[in-house]
C-alpha cells in the first residue's frame, strides 16, 4: 500500500506539472498562463475539484506510447464562481500543444453530462492544436461527442467558451453552439482553415501568411478577436490578456442562472425595493429635434442598478443594444436601439444579434427590456439581396415566441414594420410605456406626405400636419398599444415595479416538437 501510496503521489504532482517546466515557459513567454493557473483565477479560492487526473491517452502509434502524460491535454472538474458551481475545462497547450485526444474528449463530454444533470454552466477555456494528430479519426469522433452535447446542454444550462490560444478545423464548433464566445485579443484565434506561410512571405520582411484560397491575410486578420468581434460576429467580446478575461469572465457568470429554473436575485436581497427613485438626468436624454442622435447606453446606464451594465458584442451591429444588468438585484436582458449608429435603423447583422440574444434570455427565464427607437429597417440593395427579409424575421420570431416577462419603452420613434419586431404590444409585450416624445407611425412625416400628397402644393404645411396626427404618443396610446405615457423619469422605478409583479407571469406556448425559426 505504501507503493500504491507513493505511485499516487507521484502522479498527483507529475499531472500539476502538464508537459513540463521547460513548455510552461515557453507559455508564459506567448505571454499566457498555464491551464492551471486560469483555472485558479476563474475559480474562487480553493473551490476547484478535478476529477481524471490519473486518465492518460490510449494511443499506441508514432511512439506515443513512451509519451504519457497523466490526466493528458486537458484539465476537468466544477469549481465555485462567486459561490455558485460551474463546470469547467482547461485545455492545456503544454501537453501535445492542447490537442484532442479521444481520452481529452472523454473528459470534457463527463463534465459536460454531469453539468446537465446538475444543473450547473459549462465553461471552456479554449488553448489547442486541434485534432491529435496521432489519433485520426478518433479525435474527430471525439469532437462529434462534444458537440452533441453541446447541443443537448443549449437551453439547459448556459454554455460559455472563452478562446486563449488557438482554436481551428473541427474544434471551432463546440465554441460556435456555445451561448457566448469571448476571445483573448492577440494571443487568440479562430478559424477554419489556417492560413499558411507563402512564398511571397518567406521573401518578405513582413511576415504574411495566405489563406487557403490564395488571399494576402495574417492570422490575426483571418480570425484574430477584432475580426470575430466587429466584422464576423463569431465572438461576443474580447479581452485585453488571460487575466483581464478571467476575471472579466467571473464577473459575467454573476449575470447568468445556472439552469432554467433558477431565479436570478441579487446576492443581496437588501438591494430589492431600494432605488426606487426618479432619474431626473433620464428627462434631458431626447434632444429637441428628433433627427439629432443620442446615446442609448445614456439611458441604459440610468435604468441599470450601479450603472453596471455588461454589453455583449459591443463592436458588432453598433446600431443595436444587447447585454445584461440588474433592476433591484435582479438580472435583465437589455435589447436597445442605438441611435447614434445608422440612425438606430433595423439592419440583418443587428436583427441576428439581438435575436439570439433574446432566445437565450426566453431560454433562461431572463426578463427584457426593449428600449424603442427605430426608424425602420435599413434601406438598400446589399441588405435586400443579403436576405434582410429572412434575418429581420429572426428578431421577429424571437420575440413573438418569448414567453419571459416583456416590458418595452418607446423613447422616440417607432416606425414602421420594425416597431412591430421591437417587443411591441401585438408580440404579448406585457407593459409597454412611451415616453413623450415618442413617435408611432408607418414612417416618418416626410415620406409619408410624399407618398401621399405628391405633386401637390403646400407640402410643408401637409409635413406638419401629419406631425401633429403621428408625431406623437396618442395614437398607439389611443389604441391601447401602449399602456402609458411616463415621464422620462420615472422609467426606472416603474420597470422595477413590474418585474417585481411579473415574475409570477405564466406563459405558455402551444405543444410542439420545436418552432421552426428561419435561419
Ligand atoms: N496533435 C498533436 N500534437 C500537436 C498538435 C496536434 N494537433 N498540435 C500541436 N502539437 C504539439 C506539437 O507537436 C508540439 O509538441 P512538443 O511540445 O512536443 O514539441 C506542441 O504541441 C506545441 O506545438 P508547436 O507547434 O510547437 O506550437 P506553436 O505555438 O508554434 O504552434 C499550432 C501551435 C497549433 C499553430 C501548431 O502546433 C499547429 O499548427 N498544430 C497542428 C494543427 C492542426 O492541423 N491540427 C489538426 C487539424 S484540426
Amino acid at each position: 500500500t505504501l507503493k500504491v501510496a507513493e505511485r499516487i503521489k507521484q502522479t498527483r504532482s507529475q499531472a500539476l506539472l502538464g508537459g513540463g517546466q521547460k513548455r510552461i515557459d515557453t507559455q508564459h513567454k506567448k505571454g499566457k498562463l498555464t491551464a492551471r493557473e486560469r483555472i485558479t483565477l476563474f475559480c474562487d479560492v480553493e473551490s476547484f475539484v478535478e476529477y481524471d487526473m490519473f486518465m492518460e491517452h490510449t494511443c499506441t502509434d508514432f511512439g506515443m506510447e513512451k509519451q504519457k502524460f497523466p490526466g493528458d491535454s486537458v484539465i476537468t472538474g466544477h469549481g465555485l464562481v462567486n459561490g455558485r458551481p460551474v463546470y469547467v475545462f482547461s485545455q492545456d497547450f503544454t501537453v501535445f500543444g492542447g490537442s484532442l485526444s479521444s481520452v481529452h474528449a472523454k473528459k470534457i463530454c463527463k463534465i459536460m453530462d454531469q453539468a446537465i444533470l446538475v444543473g450547473a454552466p459549462i465553461v471552456g477555456l479554449n488553448d489547442s492544436g486541434g485534432a491529435r494528430i496521432q489519433e485520426g479519426v478518433a479525435s474527430l469522433a471525439g469532437y462529434a461527442d462534444i458537440f452533441q452535447r453541446n447541443v443537448l446542454a443549449s437551453g439547459v444550462v448556459p454554455q460559455i467558451s472563452l478562446i486563449m490560444g488557438p482554436c481551428a478545423g473541427g474544434a471551432v464548433y463546440s465554441p460556435a453552439i456555445t451561448d457566448f464566445t469571448f476571445m483573448v485579443e492577440d494571443t487568440s484565434y479562430l478559424f477554419y482553415y489556417r492560413p499558411r506561410r507563402s512564398k511571397a512571405a518567406e521573401v518578405s520582411a513582413t511576415i504574411r501568411t495566405i489563406s487557403v484560397t490564395n488571399e494576402d491575410v495574417s492570422q490575426q486578420e483571418l480570425g484574430g478577436a477584432k475580426t470575430h468581434t466587429s466584422i464576423s460576429g463569431v465572438a461576443h467580446n474580447s479581452f485585453n490578456n488571460d487575466v483581464d478575461a478571467l476575471l472579466q469572465l467571473r464577473n459575467f457568470m454573476g449575470f447568468l442562472p445556472s439552469q432554467i429554473s433558477f431565479l436570478l436575485l441579487s446576492e443581496n436581497a437588501a438591494i430589492r425595493g431600494k432605488h426606487n427613485l426618479d432619474v431626473p438626468a433620464l428627462d434631458t436624454v431626447i434632444p429637441p429635434s428628433t433627427t439629432t442622435p443620442y446615446d442609448m447606453l445614456d439611458v441604459v446606464l440610468s435604468i441599470v442598478d450601479e450603472r453596471d451594465f455588461f454589453e455583449i458584442m459591443p463592436k458588432y451591429g453598433k446600431n443595436m443594444i444587447i447585454g445584461f444588468g440588474r433592476m433591484n438585484g435582479r438580472t435583465v436582458g437589455i435589447v436597445g436601439n442605438q441611435p447614434k449608429v445608422a440612425a438606430g435603423c433595423l439592419d440583418i447583422n443587428a436583427s441576428v444579434k439581438a435575436a439570439r440574444f433574446v432566445r437565450f434570455c426566453d431560454a433562461f427565464n431572463i426578463p427584457i427590456i426593449t428600449l424603442v427607437d427605430v426608424p425602420g429597417f435599413l434601406p438598400g440593395v446589399t441588405q435586400e439581396h443579403s436576405g434582410i427579409i429572412r434575418h429581420g424575421a429572426k428578431l421577429l420570431y424571437a420575440y413573438a415566441e418569448a414567453t419571459v416577462p416583456k416590458l418595452t419603452v418607446i423613447t422616440r420613434k417607432g416606425y414602421g414594420g420594425a416597431y412591430d419586431v421591437m417587443s411591441s404590444k401585438h408580440l404579448r409585450g406585457d407593459i409597454n410605456y412611451a415616453w413623450p416624445s415618442a413617435e408611432v407611425a408607418v414612417m416618418g412625416a416626410k415620406g409619408a406626405v410624399t407618398i401621399l400628397y405628391r405633386g401637390k402644393p403646400d407640402m410643408d404645411e401637409r409635413e406638419a400636419e401629419y406631425i401633429d396626427k403621428f408625431g406623437s404618443p396618442f395614437p398607439a396610446a389611443q389604441r391601447g398599444f401602449i399602456d402609458d405615457i411616463i415621464e422620462p423619469r420615472t422609467t426606472r422605478w416603474r420597470l422595477c415595479r413590474d418585474l417585481d409583479l411579473l415574475e409570477t407571469k405564466k406563459l405558455n406556448n402551444p405543444p410542439r416538437k420545436h418552432g421552426n425559426i428561419p435561419l
